[in-house]
């Protein structure tokens, strides 16, 4: 089977670019290469450098890749930027992304996989939070992913583009080649471990005054591996609709610094500091669903066996993708 994997040299589209390739499918990874890296790409890959805003390069590409599915990973992914700068997320995730969706409905293109978040959410009136919780996302981020699950429930209407929107928790860890490098990075894991590498002083914990059991804000860590084989089950015929993407667990800010102590056996210093803008105390999934109508079967959903994963892949490359491989 061919694929377009857009973004596929991203910290998640690279893995399951991976994964696809070891499982026989044909792929091309379209990719602009302003946050992903040409090392991460899979040597097996087709590669297209180019930008989803640019709706004639898109179009070329589709036409002449003429995949049967596509996998739409590349979007901007930062929280707090997109709230200082909410214009590049509504261009680069909604903009090209409708770039895209116009150049499957062309060619006609009859599946799309895409990864969505947690953020549509917004701060959930409960938690766990199923498929069915309102979606009322609290940054431009979310708003962005939102919006193009949107155009697509219409084009799945009204086009027959059968669509799968995989809502992701806190994607995290690494496999053997491939983990996460992201400059600036923001995320909590690659930062802690960055401490234990002796490369930065402290972590800051962002608030520790959250209702929850230790005051420090709570995620659902869910490894990348575990996120690509959702991506092939997506990919199978007559799967559609939204699925979320996490373990049902939820770790602590302290609770994951303590099992990196643990497995890195390093002090891993760390110092309070005021909340980050936007952060909801808890975010963790009912995952049901995607385990009973997907037959998604997570390996790692120990939050020790995660950490381990990315401790291995810095410590290998501590400079990430920066010294190309
Ligand atoms: N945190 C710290 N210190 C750090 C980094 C993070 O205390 O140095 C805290 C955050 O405040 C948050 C938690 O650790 O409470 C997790 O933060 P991350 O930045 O690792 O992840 P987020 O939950 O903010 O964001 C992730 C994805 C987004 C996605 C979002 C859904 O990165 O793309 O989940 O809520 F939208």
């Amino acid at each position: 089977m061919k694929v377009l994997v857009t973004g596929g040299a991203g910290y998640i589209g690279s893995v399951v670019t991976e994964r696809l390739l070891n499982n026989g499918y044909d792929v091309t990874v379209f990719d602009n290469l302003e946050r992903g890296h040409r090392a991460a790409v899979d040597s097996r890959a087709s590669f297209i450098e180019g930008d989803l805003r640019h709706a004639n390069v898109i179009n070329d590409a589709m036409a002449r890749v003429k995949p049967e599915a596509v996998l739409h990973f590349a979007a901007y992914a930062l929280v707090g930027e997109s709230m200082e700068r909410p214009e590049l997320y509504f261009e680069n995730n909604l903009g090209g992304g409708m770039n895209l969706a116009a150049a499957m409905i062309r060619c006609g293109i009859p599946k799309l996989v895409f990864s969505s978040t947690c953020a549509t959410y917004g701060t959930p009136l409960r938690v766990p939070i199923d498929e069915q919780a309102p979606q009322k996302p609290e940054n431009a981020y979310g708003e962005s992913k939102l919006g193009f699950e949107k155009v697509m429930t219409w084009y799945a209407k009204c086009h027959g583009i059968q669509s799968v929107f995989l809502r992701y928790f806190n994607a995290a860890g690494a496999t053997d080649r491939l983990g996460e490098d992201h400059n600036p990075e923001t995320h909590l894991i690659p930062n802690v471990l960055q401490v234990a590498l002796g490369r930065s002083a402290a972590v800051r914990i962002f608030g520790a005054d959250y209702p929850t059991p230790d005051g420090t804000c709570i995620r659902d860590y869910v490894h990348i591996a575990d996120l690509a084989d959702a991506h092939l089950l997506a990919l199978r015929d007559g799967v559609s609709g939204a699925f979320n993407l996490g373990y049902g667990t939820g770790a602590s800010v302290r609770q994951v610094i303590d099992a990196a102590r643990r497995i890195s056996g390093c002090e891993i210093p760390c110092e309070t500091a005021p909340r980050r803008a936007g952060d909801p105390p808890a975010l963790v999934a009912a995952g049901e669903k995607a385990l009973k109508e997907l037959g998604w079967r997570p390996q790692y959903t120990d939050l020790d066996a995660i950490i381990e994963s990315a401790w291995r892949w810095v410590r290998q490359y501590p400079d990430g993708y920066e010294k190309e491989r």
